[in-house]
């Protein structure tokens, strides 16, 4: 078989365009095969591309006999250019194609590539291993699911800058070769040939250079910024992702929260119909913590966590008494209508809170015939069961699951009990959306690895004023100007207000343990920038990925971008990270000392 060049043909039509209007007319389409059935003296191929699937048909009376000839040793995946007259279908319509009332009568076939049996169906509808997939991405870019998410990408990437352009920023690239950002994250390092020794980070996201170039007075700006981090992978995080990162000078945290509210509300509504009304709920992150156990609650369902601990301390349960007494928290979820749950599942949420440092899942099943089964009714007076019960709105019919422990390890565990229970009992409507603002994050955390307070979103976040005076005395009291956006409980997007005065900083980097020096060590150039007249600014950054991810209705991120990598950061198709040439080893002054 030959393959043949284009030779001046132009395509006048996409396939999937192909409508009655054009019957009758003389149409060129240029596409994959996706099927050719050959029912002897007659042939009919399936043809694809970006926009769909059109039909054609040849029959052996008619058709010019080389061409005939041609159409016969059609394979699935052949590349053609396919010219012929639109007719109406001469079999039945086919109600599932935008093309299925018309069909083109063949009468030229070029074969531009043949192909190969491909190790799987080009079809939506074939489950094929995820892993085959990404190792021929290519092939699946083909799957018309896939490239209707990229599609989705770039209407949102467009609608996106079209907003930010019309308010007047300037889309600026920052560079991928710089020093170490302080994000948290583990940074991709690349070795300096000129420089032996040295070494460039890749950006964990553009933080410093935005806020420099509010400094260099740009004013208003944005990017599609490719970020680097080398953290462990989970479905809704890449080592590499894509932010909309966003800075403005001259403003306060409604200002940078106006306009990103008003950008997702307006592009979400443009791009997938969404109806939110301004302003987006706001939530403090005390309240998201103590009410859903997460800094990012899916409100989806209503379920909320509730506090039991004075009710809990002269209870008569042990575990509950002497974690009250030392300090900790009694919480519950009152589960409507689960007072039947099969122990085996009340078993499996025990086991999801001790994966998140629980000790236990103590419960109280209301059952409608009026009698209480549970672990710890043995211990309970009835009047303190009574009291116990009330207080958390239980009824007939209802299960309650306690915690009891340190603050922080009942939220983890409710929280997750909670997300456990709301994809189990299908208590998640998939049409409904919950977007939301969590606020007031604290300014530090503490960690146990490091022994010592840590800056939760960065160190260049400004604390609130009237929580300045707890900096040393109280460091876990002072509350930071920061926010993040919540879309159906995935951090889309966060940022935060930035400390532009330099008296604060050396204060927030007191407390967190820099001295003078070390400051000056990691971030001198940011920090003198800041001596030569710095606008009061703040900004914030959306994932991208997971944006477009949330909105197409997939629960996997790699889903929407074009070549990802799997969960050991590597890419199956090319084979990255690999080994290099020892000479290029050579040249970088490195040696491999690990095999
Ligand atoms: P942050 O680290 O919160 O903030 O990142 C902002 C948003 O980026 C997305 N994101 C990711 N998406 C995919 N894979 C990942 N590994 C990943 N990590 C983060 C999330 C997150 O909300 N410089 C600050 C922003 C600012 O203060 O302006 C920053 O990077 O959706
Ligand atoms: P035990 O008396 O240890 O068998 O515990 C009785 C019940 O209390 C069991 O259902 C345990 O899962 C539960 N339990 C144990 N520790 C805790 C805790 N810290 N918080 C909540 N429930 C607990």
């Amino acid at each position: 078989m030959t393959e043949e060049s284009l030779n001046g043909m132009k395509r006048s039509l996409y396939c999937g365009e192909v409508r009655p209007e054009h019957i009758g007319q003389k149409i060129t389409v240029m596409g994959w095969v996706q099927r050719a059935r050959n029912k002897g003296s007659l042939i009919f191929i399936d043809i694809r591309d970006k926009k769909g699937i059109v039909q054609a048909v040849l029959s052996q009376e008619t058709a010019d006999p080389a061409v005939f000839e041609k159409a016969a040793s059609l394979r699935s995946e052949y590349v053609i250019a396919l010219s012929g007259t639109v007719q109406a279908r001469e079999g039945a319509v086919n109600e599932k194609l935008a093309t299925g009332a018309v069909e083109i009568a063949a009468e030229d076939i070029h074969i531009l590539s043949s192909a190969k049996t491909t190790p799987f169906q080009i079809l939506d509808e074939v489950d094929t291993r995820e892993d085959l997939r990404l190792k021929y991405r290519y092939l699946d870019l083909r799957r018309p699911k896939i490239q209707h998410y990229l599609f989705l990408r770039h209407k949102i990437v467009t609608a996106l800058r079209t907003f930010l352009n019309h308010e007047e920023f300037t889309e600026i690239e920052t560079p991928l070769l710089c020093k170490s950002t302080p994000e948290g994250a583990r940074d991709y390092l690349v070795p300096s040939r000129v420089h032996p020794g040295s070494f460039y980070a890749l950006p964990q996201s553009p933080q410093l250079y935005k806020q420099l170039l509010m400094i260099g007075g740009m004013d208003r700006y944005y990017q599609m910024a490719k970020c680097l981090r080398d953290e462990d992978l989970r479905a809704d995080r890449q080592p590499e992702f894509t932010q909309v990162d966003i800075e403005m000078s001259f403003v306060e945290q409604d200002d940078v929260m106006d306009l990103a509210e008003r950008m997702i509300v307006e592009v979400f509504h443009e791009i997938a119909g969404w109806e939110n009304t301004l302003p987006l709920r706001r939530m403090t992150w005390q309240d998201a913590m103590d009410l859903y156990g997460s800094d990012k609650p899916d409100l989806r369902f209503d379920m909320q966590i509730k506090d039991v601990t004075e009710h809990a301390a002269g209870s008569g349960f042990g575990v509950f008494e002497n974690t009250v007494a030392s300090g900790g928290v009694v919480r519950c979820l009152t589960v409507k209508g689960q007072a039947a749950m099969p122990r085996k599942k009340i078993d499996a949420l025990t086991e999801t809170a001790k994966l998140f440092k629980a000790k236990g899942l103590a419960w109280i099943a209301l059952l409608e015939d009026g009698t209480v089964k549970s672990p710890i009714a043995k211990f309970l007076s009835e009047e303190k069961l009574a009291e116990l019960t009330s207080a958390v709105d239980a009824e007939k019919g209802d299960l309650i699951l306690f915690c009891a422990d340190k603050k922080g390890v009942v939220s983890n565990a409710l929280g997750n009990v909670r997300l456990q229970l709301g994809r189990e009992l299908g208590l998640i409507d998939p049409d409904r959306h919950e977007l939301l603002w969590v606020v007031d994050f604290p300014m530090f955390e503490y960690s146990e690895e490091e022994g010592r307070y840590m800056a939760m979103h960065h160190p260049f976040t400004m604390p609130y004023e009237e929580d300045m005076q707890y900096l040393f005395s109280d460091p876990a009291r002072v509350r930071a100007k920061a926010y993040d956006m919540v879309l159906d409980g995935v951090e889309m997007g966060g940022g935060s207000i930035r400390i532009h005065r330099s008296d604060i900083q050396e204060k927030v980097f007191e407390a967190l343990g820099f001295t003078p020096e070390s400051a000056k060590e990691r971030f001198g150039f940011f920090l003198e920038a800041f001596d030569y007249g710095a606008p009061p600014h703040g900004g914030l950054a959306f994932g991208l990925d997971r944006m477009i991810m949330l909105l197409a209705g997939t629960d996997s991120i790699r889903d929407v971008i074009a070549f990802p990598k799997v969960k050991d950061a590597s890419d199956l198709m090319s084979e990255a990270p690999s080994v290099v040439d020892d000479k290029q080893l050579e040249e970088l002054c490195l040696r491999i000392t690990k095999d």
